[in-house]
């Protein structure tokens, strides 16, 4: 069974609760990948609230409600809400909330999810706060993981790039902690080194990590390079944005005879040379195609545990 209302850090979960996901999304597959559509949530209406940009999470989130029966409402940018014209957070929540029976937020600042489940009583779903953590594309990183890897536990992954500013790794992190015998190798410059919050949570959760500068070092060690872009929009001097970009390339030639896969949670600018798409170690389009399945698990399971 699983217990939570709200999914707002990966830090609330327990191991069993991100094995019920994977599970669920599993049995959802043949529907997200057909033309079909199911009636497990007809005449379900989920809010998508994103004040920041978003491809992937508002699309899939989308699709998956509408391949389970149900429908979808929200705004891509506050700039088109009443946001715009000063309305609070607070109050388009609740707006929301009476047309809603979920509601997924994406917002540039860290806990703006939190204070929204502190206030409305529908399930929400937190799709990105800002550098915090961004917990659904963490339970689709876990699900390519296990299909393309064939486990989790025994993981050696490789976190490359925006540490310092990237959710999707601060989350990974304190998910791996749920596994056994995991070892993280954290590849980035200086200047976006993982932050000591998750490194403590590592320590806390017995998860080995090592960090590096480079990726020559570990390309032969893991089963996963996991790559992330250098967040230009976290930089407050676009100097400092400059010095950085590029600093890590992935391209076909360094991963030749590599027993590994290539994963990114996307977008991606230029880690990744456009010369690795057609080769066995692209995981990276399958990762976000697998988003559908999962968030179909999420929204059917807290939509119908929390019926309104
Ligand atoms: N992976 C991810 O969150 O992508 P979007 O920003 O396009 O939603």
């Amino acid at each position: 069974m699983f217990k939570l209302k709200n999914i707002i850090s990966i830090k609330d979960f327990e191991r069993e609760d991100v094995e019920f996901i994977l599970n669920e999304a599993s049995k959802l597959e043949d529907i997200a990948q057909s033309k079909e559509v199911s009636d497990e949530l007809k005449g379900k209406i989920l809010g998508l609230m994103f004040f920041e940009p978003s491809t992937r999470t508002r699309m899939s989130f989308e699709t998956a409600m509408k391949r389970l029966g149900g429908d979808g409402i929200g705004f891509e940018t506050s700039g088109s809400s009443s946001v715009s014209k000063g309305e609070s957070i607070a109050d388009t929540a609740k707006m929301f909330e009476g047309y809603s029976d979920a509601l997924v937020i994406r917002h540039e600042y860290e806990g703006v999810s939190k204070f929204i489940s502190d206030i409305v009583d529908v399930p929400v779903i937190n799709a990105g706060d800002g550098a915090g953590q961004h917990p659904t594309q963490t339970l689709l990183d876990l699900y390519t993981i296990q299909k393309e890897i064939g486990h989790i536990d025994d993981l050696k992954i490789a976190l490359i790039g925006d540490l310092k500013y990237g959710r999707t790794v601060h989350s990974l992190s304190n998910a791996l902690g749920l596994f056994n015998n995991v070892k993280i190798y954290l590849v980035s410059p200086q200047e976006l080194k993982m932050p000591q919050e998750i490194l403590h949570d590592l320590n806390e959760t017995n998860v080995e990590y090592e960090e590096v500068d480079n990726i020559e070092s570990i390309i032969d060690k893991v089963n996963v390079l996991y790559v992330t872009r250098i967040q230009k929009e976290r930089f407050g001097d676009i100097e400092d944005y400059l010095k950085i970009k590029g600093a890590y390339i992935i391209n076909k030639k360094m991963l030749e005879g590599k027993d590994l896969i290539v994963m990114h949670p996307l977008p991606r600018i230029d880690e990744i040379d456009s010369d690795v798409d057609d080769t066995k170690y692209n995981k990276y389009f399958t990762q976000a195609t697998n988003a559908v399945p999962v968030r179909m698990a999420i929204l059917k399971t807290l939509i119908k545990n929390n019926p309104k």
